[in-house]
């Protein structure tokens, strides 16, 4: 038997902290979970019906949770849970450096290193420090060094247990996931969070590795990931030239039980708050390790996803010549309220730089902390309903595959757009021949000539 009275404080209640130790809680109701974050207004929403983040199935299990072992907690009162803990996950945010060595692709530990800070400075006893962020390979190095310099006499052990949840589908990730990934150098300390897992995850899925592999498993498949986003992306340009149907070339490709079929969809780029930093920091590492050919190579997988955004940007201006353009979509991928490097910042950046008015619809976005991201531009308009983004518009991009876009009545609508107006969808996701019946021309990527 377990004994009942372990516990687990988790530092950072973002997009990875929070779902992930819901489900912890959700699933080991005899565990304490603690979350801590700096960000008192997420801390309060954690603790309030409407979650920070929007994902399906997470408010029932947080729910669920929270009545019994579940709590989320500002950082400046997690002492005690700290001095608890035996077992501390560390879930903060690791950016790419914007200043000083590395910066524009290394990754920023700074979070990371004042977390293992505050570890060093509160914890006692055994405690196993999880690394739950995406790390560079070796960054485990650094918070040792920085534990190592704790007062207390706490015993410290560091695994690295990356998450693989995409967002969107971040509960059933979590409950039902393809692996956990578990490295680290100290066999009871694996041990221990392998019982974790393991009150729901079956063995053969819980992969236990050193330290620098888990480290480094994570960014490859990350870079692996965008990597077909951009083969798929790259073949789309040579579609439009050619007269060969991307979707027709994907499908044979994905029958190929080699590649298989998933992640092969042409779009107008990848997003999210990963896959750019990940692909980058893996640059880095490459270059810092004297490997330019490998950093080159991975590299380019970076830039042909700025130039598909770029060139998708373009055609739309290109057709709506100063008028304006309705957007459909900020979120990077459906079922998200997240919009870190969604294509819908650089699209809309572009359009807007070049003078457009520029009249965006996201069912789940927070339109007012994407304006401020973009600094507020006075052509940048709201609208709180797709018809509102519709009126007058000369060009229609769709940025975001939403189901609710799969099946508007374009047809009722079409009088709202301009005459001439054109829909650009990014994300393959209408119906070119049910619209080409109510008069509406679709530009699809990689299936259009020209785009
Ligand atoms: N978002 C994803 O889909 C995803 C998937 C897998 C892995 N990851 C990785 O997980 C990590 C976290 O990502 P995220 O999307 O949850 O980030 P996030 O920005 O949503 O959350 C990080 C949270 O940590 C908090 N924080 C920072 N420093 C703190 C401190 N010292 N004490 C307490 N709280 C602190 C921040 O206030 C923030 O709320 C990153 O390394 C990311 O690469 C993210």
């Amino acid at each position: 038997m377990r004994k009942s009275s372990q516990k687990i404080v988790c530092i950072g209640a973002g997009y990875v902290g929070g779902p992930t130790m819901a489900v912890i809680a959700d699933r080991c109701p005899d565990l304490q979970v603690t979350v801590l974050d700096v960000n008192l207004e997420r801390i309060k929403a954690w603790n309030s019906d409407a979650l920070p983040v929007l994902e399906p199935g997470l408010d029932q299990v947080v729910a669920r949770a929270r009545r019994r072992n579940l709590r989320f907690i500002p950082q400046a009162e997690g002492a005690s849970y700290l001095a608890e803990a035996d077992l501390i996950f560390i879930s903060v945010q690791t950016p790419t450096k914007t200043t000083g060595r590395g910066a524009g692709k290394a990754s920023d530990l700074k979070y990371v290193e004042a977390a293992a800070r505050l570890i060093a400075q509160y914890a006692q006893g055994n405690v196993v420090v999880v690394e739950k962020s995406t790390m560079p390979v070796r960054a485990a190095d650094r918070i040792k060094e920085i534990l190592k310099q704790s007062k207390s006499r706490a015993k410290f052990d560091v695994l690295s247990n990356p998450e693989f949840l995409a967002e969107g589908t971040a509960i059933q990730d979590l409950e039902h996931p393809d692996r956990v990934l578990i490295g680290g150098e100290n066999a009871r300390a694996i041990d221990k969070l392998v019982q974790v897992y393991r009150r729901w995850v079956s063995k053969e899925k819980i992969i236990t590795t050193s330290l620098w592999s888990a480290e480094l498993a994570k960014l490859a498949a990350n870079a692996f990931l965008a990597q077909r986003v951009s083969s798929i992306n790259a073949m789309s340009a040579l579609c439009e030239k050619t007269e060969a149907d991307v979707e027709e070339v994907a499908q044979v490709i994905g029958l190929d039980s080699r590649i298989g079929p998933k992640f092969l969809k042409a779009s107008v780029g990848f997003g999210g708050s990963c896959f750019k930093k990940d692909l980058l920091s893996l640059v880095y590492l490459c270059e810092h390790h004297g490997l330019p050919e490998v950093a080159a190579y991975w590299e380019q997988v970076y830039h042909l996803n700025e130039w598909q955004k770029q060139r998708f940007m373009q055609a739309v201006a290109r057709h709506a010549r100063r008028g304006t353009v309705a957007v459909l979509g900020l979120a990077f991928k459906k079922n998200t309220n997240d919009f870190r490097e969604s294509a819908a910042l650089d699209v809309c950046r572009g359009l807007l730089q070049s003078g457009f008015k520029v009249q965006v619809y996201d069912p789940a976005v927070d339109f007012e902390r994407f304006a401020d991201f973009l600094g507020r531009p006075v052509r940048l308009v709201h609208a709180s309903t797709v018809p509102e983004a519709l009126v007058g518009a000369k060009a229609v991009a769709v940025l975001t595959e939403w189901d609710e876009f799969k099946q508007l009545p374009w047809a009722k609508w079409r009088r709202l757009l301009a005459r001439t107006a054109v829909i650009f969808d990014g994300r393959s996701i209408l119906n070119q021949q049910a619209l080409a019946k109510v008069g509406l021309e679709v530009r699809t990527l990689g299936r259009t000539r020209p785009l």
